[in-house]
C-alpha cells in the first residue's frame, strides 16, 4: 500500500540555541541539534526531565524564543520571513496556568489584538465553550469563579476562536488536579481529531500522550535521547525509558510545577 503524502505543518532542522555569558554567568546551551517533524493534524509529545529544554523548544515553534541556529519551518515557509502576531495566532501557545483577566469569560473570550476582524458573536463565543466541554451560560460569569480546570478550557476555546491551526501546550494540566486534568486532556484529543488541530505538548502526564498519540521526543539536556511513534504497534516502542514513561516510572520525570 503506498504510503500518504507527508504533509508537514511544522519541521524544525538542526536548532541550537544558546544563552550568551553574561554577568558572571558561563554561556549556557539549552538546544542542541534537534531536528523535528509535526505532521498536519498530527501530535508531537516533549518529554524529559525539568530543565531539558522542552519549554524552550516549544517556544521557538512560534518565535517566543530564537534558536541561534537551524530553522524552523510553518507550512513550509521559514517562520523568520512571518509576521510573529500572525504566527502566534495560527501556533497558538496554551501554558501551564492559565492567564485570565479580571471580567466575564465573554470579555476574556473576546480579547483580541488591534486589527483582528474575528467574529466575536455572542453565537460563536457560545459555540467556542461548547467546543471545549464548557456550558454556554457561563459566558456571564466572572472568570475569577472559575475552577483551574475551567479556567484552562477557556484559555483553549480563547486561542479556538482565532482559528489557529496548531496548538502549543506547556504542561496545560499540571496545575490541575486528576479530574479537571483528564477533561483538559479530552478537550484537546477532541479538538485534534475535530479539527483536525495539530498539537505539540509539552507534559509529565503518561495519559495524556497516551490519549494524544502521534510522536513522543524524550529530551535530556537539550539533546533529543529517544523518540517513537506511538501510531504504529506497541513493539516499535522499544526504548525503555519511553516505556518507563509511559507505565508513569520515568525516575526523572519531575512532579513538581514550575
Ligand atoms: N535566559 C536564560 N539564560 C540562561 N539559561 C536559561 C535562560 N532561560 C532558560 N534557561 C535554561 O534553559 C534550560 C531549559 O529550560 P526550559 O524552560 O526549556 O526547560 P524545561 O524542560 O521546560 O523544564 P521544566 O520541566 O522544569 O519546565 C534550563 O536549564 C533553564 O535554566
Ligand atoms: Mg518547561
Amino acid at each position: 500500500m503506498d504510503k500518504p503524502a507527508r504533509d508537514p505543518i511544522f519541521q524544525a532542522e538542526h536548532l541550537f540555541l544558546a544563552h550568551p555569558a553574561g554577568r558572571g554567568q558561563t554561556a549556557a546551551a539549552i538546544l542542541h541539534d534537534i531536528s523535528l517533524e509535526v505532521e498536519r493534524g498530527g501530535a508531537l509529545a516533549l518529554i524529559g526531565p525539568s530543565g531539558s529544554g522542552k519549554s524552550t523548544l516549544l517556544r521557538c515553534l512560534n518565535r517566543l524564543a530564537e534558536p541561534t541556529g537551524g530553522i524552523v519551518r510553518f507550512n513550509g515557509r521559514d517562520i523568520r520571513s512571518l509576521d510573529p502576531r500572525e504566527l502566534r495566532r495560527q501556533a497558538a501557545l496554551v501554558m501551564q496556568t492559565p492567564v485570565l483577566f479580571e471580567g466575564t469569560v465573554r470579555e476574556n473570550l473576546r480579547l483580541r489584538s488591534a486589527g483582528a476582524d474575528d467574529d466575536f458573536s455572542d453565537e460563536r463565543l457560545a459555540a467556542s465553550l461548547a467546543d471545549v466541554g464548557l456550558d454556554p451560560a457561563m459566558l456571564a460569569r466572572d472568570a475569577s469563579t472559575l475552577s483551574g480546570g475551567e479556567k484552562q478550557r477557556v484559555t483553549i476555546a480563547r486561542a479556538i476562536l482565532r482559528n489557529p491551526e496548531a496548538l502549543l501546550l506547556d504542561e496545560p494540566t499540571s496545575a490541575l488536579d486528576p479530574p479537571n486534568a483528564t477533561l483538559v486532556i479530552e478537550t484537546v484529543s477532541r479538538l485534534r481529531e475535530a479539527r483536525r488541530l495539530s498539537i505539540v505538548a509539552v507534559t509529565h502526564q503518561p495519559d495524556f500522550v497516551r490519549r494524544l498519540g502521534g510522536t513522543l521526543l524524550y529530551l535530556v539536556k537539550g539533546r533529543v535521547e529517544a523518540s517513537a511513534s506511538l501510531d504504529g504497534s506497541s513493539a516499535a516502542l522499544a526504548d525503555p525509558r519511553l516505556q518507563a514513561f509511559l507505565a508513569g516510572e520515568l525516575p526523572s520525570a519531575p512532579s513538581e510545577p514550575r
